[in-house]
């Protein structure tokens, strides 16, 4: 069965593979994607989304742009994260398509309007876009299907503050209103995925070897911490190629912050609930977010106990199999990646090209 999805990103290194998968899904309508600031500016955000569509023979998804700056808050970047454009060490082709004149709320308001009851909402990014919609248009979150949120961290240190995590932390308002809203009105509560459990889904270069190779690219390449610092990727498929270049970045910073040699694939992660809610346990909460604590600004709390008048207005994703995370992100984007190659060029690079 088509499910059809709206995409909210601030696309990043994750976000990019989350978007690859989302194209790779043949049984996902793609309604649209609202490019959020948060990694990396809104513009930038905007510049990549429509430059993985282009790459990923997808120029017919719209893309729109949301505002540049958190409702209340001063832009917050992370470019040491991602990379100065977002997508790590990769140079992504300049898009020759541009982005829809309907800003990222109104994409929001127009997408659940037009399928009432059947969208899925998925938010790896900041919750700007999402919250401005919901104050343009008040019935929006009951008309969704089911909202996944990545962001969020419960009983575990944040990325960004150790209390909070990196799409909360950019606009604590807009999450604060965000959860608010889903409270009311009898719209079901979002999907949850914080660190407590995104943080679990680690990407490692022998994962890269295996996308490469489910993608038929050779040379097969194995990013190492031994490497030269920015070694730029060889392999034949194109996607495969930027992908790596943008890991080997991912994978280096990690390196930087004692984390090892890996990449937690956060949006990836959230992006397959969005598609398969019954693929996680989750556990009913009341969550709200800090707004005025000195030290906890941003903080996600979770009410578990039934403590708040108030009944639950969110699940938090609890617990998943991440060995089959890996198997279907690496399955469904590799044998994408190889069917755009022979699209592209007519053979896979290294198969022979008709009769000889
Ligand atoms: O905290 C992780 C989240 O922040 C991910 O969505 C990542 O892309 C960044 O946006
Ligand atoms: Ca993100």
């Amino acid at each position: 069965m088509t499910q059809r999805l709206f995409f909210d990103c601030d696309t990043g290194i994750d976000d990019s593979l989350a978007l690859i998968y989302l194209l790779a899904r043949a049984d996902v309508d793609l309604v649209g994607i609202a490019s959020t600031a948060g990694n990396v500016p809104v513009d930038v955000v905007t510049a990549n989304n429509l430059a993985w569509l282009e790459l990923c023979g997808r120029p017919e998804v719209p893309v729109h742009t949301g505002s540049a700056t958190p409702l209340v808050a001063d832009l917050m970047t992370t470019e040491d994260t991602h990379g100065p454009l977002g997508v790590g060490y990769a140079e992504l082709p300049t898009p020759t398509i541009a982005a829809s004149p309907v800003d990222a709320a109104d994409a929001w308001i127009e997408a659940a309007r037009a399928h009432d009851g059947e969208l899925v909402g998925l938010v790896t990014g900041p919750l700007t876009s999402l919250a401005t919609a919901i104050r343009r248009d008040a019935t929006l979150p009951a008309r969704l299907r089911r909202l996944v949120i990545m962001g969020g961290a419960f009983h575990t240190h944040g990325n960004t503050t150790p209390t909070s995590e990196w799409n909360v932390a950019v606009d604590p308002e807009a999450a604060a209103e965000v959860f608010t809203a889903f409270g009311t009105g009898g719209a079901p509560g979002p999907i949850v995925c914080a660190l407590d459990l995104t943080e679990s889904v680690v990407l490692t270069p022998d994962h890269v070897v295996r996308l490469a190779a489910a993608a038929g690219s050779t040379p097969v390449e194995c990013p190492d911490p031994a490497d030269e610092r920015g070694l730029r990727s060889a392999t034949g498929n194109e996607i495969i190629r930027h992908l790596v270049d943008a890991l080997r970045f991912y994978f280096e910073f990690h390196d930087d912050h004692d984390e090892g040699y890996i990449a937690h694939l956060h949006d990836p992660f959230a992006t397959l609930v969005a598609l398969a809610p019954d693929t996680v346990m989750t556990r009913p909460a009341r969550v709200a977010v800090e707004l005025t604590g000195t030290l906890t600004r941003g903080m996600t709390v979770a009410d578990e106990r039934w403590m708040s008048p108030s009944g639950p207005n969110a699940r938090i994703a609890t617990s998943t199999d991440i060995e089959a995370v890996f198997d279907e992100l690496i399955e469904t984007i590799g044998t994408f990646a190889r069917g755009r190659a022979l699209d592209i060029v007519g053979t896979a690079p290294g198969e022979s090209a008709g009769l000889v």
